[in-house]
């Protein structure tokens, strides 16, 4: 059983699995400041799109939780700014976002209280949130692991796993719900350059699992889906818009387009806090570039001349119709995406 707890509270203070030492070092980050957050998800010690909302949500306790009980005008405004500063860290994925509306409106219906009391009203909206997320995850988990045969051998991207949420995954819910019912899965994990999330992260979650796992570098994806190795791709995602279209890690374009070639469904499983139903196509979604010096290093080690120039987007965009179906808590949607997504949201 996987269990590391990629982030809790305990005693005033947020507790981080640091995702940048692992596989090699299991260090437990104690964070009393929300800057400290800030920091944490700009350097993606904390990272993946629901942990980064539980991240993000945890901040805004922290921000409030030491300031003078006497303090209002200060405490209101402390949470603000670190609701501001936290907006800032990362662009794309929309659960961040999400989670800081959710605390941004229990602070609003609690104003009244005394400050102890919002502190504790903020604290159990953020421990809410990730128990909602794991038990987002495990319905998700339901309705995948249904897509997959009885002989899964599934080839995944980045880390949609229990580091990147509250506790289960997305993607990798799926495969350990398939698994719990009884589905043979056999996993393929792209490496996932330039930060490795697929080499360091889920290979690592997925052995702790007692999985069958096989590491790859990202070139070799269409090789070993011509070999007919593979007969699904499961991935997670960062944001889904009104017409389907998905933003998720670097490389997961690439392997649509590979998949639809050879005839391989392609999945996207995500919570809805996920959606961003206002956002009508994947054009206009936001996407974070990220410093060169990720690519022209690998592992702290110079790779590439140290002046070369680099292109280092973090994410891309998946065009919906390269999407076989979007697997959601409520549900497997299917195309045309933006007839289901909106009557999913509604229901
Ligand atoms: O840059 P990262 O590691 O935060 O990117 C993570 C991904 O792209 C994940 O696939 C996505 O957030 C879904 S996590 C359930």
């Amino acid at each position: 059983m996987f269990d590391y707890q990629t982030i809790s509270w305990q005693n005033g203070k947020v507790l981080l699995l640091d995702q940048q030492q692992l596989p090699n070092e299991l260090v437990a980050l104690a964070i009393s400041d929300y800057r400290g957050i800030v920091k944490s998800i700009q350097e993606l010690k904390v990272r993946g799109a629901p942990a980064i909302g539980l991240a993000a949500a945890y901040g805004v306790v922290l921000s409030v939780w030491n300031v003078d009980e006497s303090d209002r005008a200060g405490f209101i405004e402390k949470a603000n700014q670190a609701i501001e500063e936290i907006k800032k860290t990362r662009p794309t994925a929309k659960n961040m976002f999400w989670a800081l509306e959710q605390m941004r409106r229990v602070l609003s219906k609690n104003l009244s209280l005394p400050l102890r009391d919002i502190k504790q009203a903020l604290l159990r909206e953020a421990q809410r949130l990730q128990q909602d997320d794991i038990d987002r995850c495990r319905r998700i988990g339901a309705n995948g692991a249904e897509l997959l045969p009885n002989r899964a051998n599934v080839l995944t991207h980045c880390n949609a796993g229990a580091l990147a949420t509250g506790g289960y995954g997305t993607a990798l819910g799926v495969l350990r719900t398939a698994r719990e019912r009884g589905k043979k899965v056999c996993v393929y994990a792209c490496e996932t350059r330039p930060l490795l999330q697929g080499a360091r992260l889920t290979t690592f979650e997925l052995l702790e699992d007692g999985f069958d796992v096989t590491l790859i570098t990202d070139s070799m994806a269409a090789f070993v889906m011509a070999e007919a190795k593979v007969n699904a791709v499961i991935v997670g995602a960062d944001r889904i818009v009104a017409n389907g279209d998905v933003a998720n890690k670097i490389g997961t374009y690439g392997l649509a387009v590979l998949a639809q070639y050879h005839k391989i469904p392609f999945y996207v499983a995500a919570p809805l806090s996920t959606f961003d139903p206002d956002t009508p196509v994947g054009d206009q979604i936001p996407l974070e570039e990220r410093d060169g010096d990720e690519v022209r290093r690998c592992g702290g080690q110079l790779v590439a001349p140290e002046d070369v120039a680099v292109y280092n987007p973090a994410f891309d965009v998946t065009p919906h119709q390269l999407i076989t179906a979007l697997v959601t808590e409520k549900g497997v949607l299917y195309p045309p995406f933006s007839k289901s997504i909106l009557e999913k949201i509604k229901s």
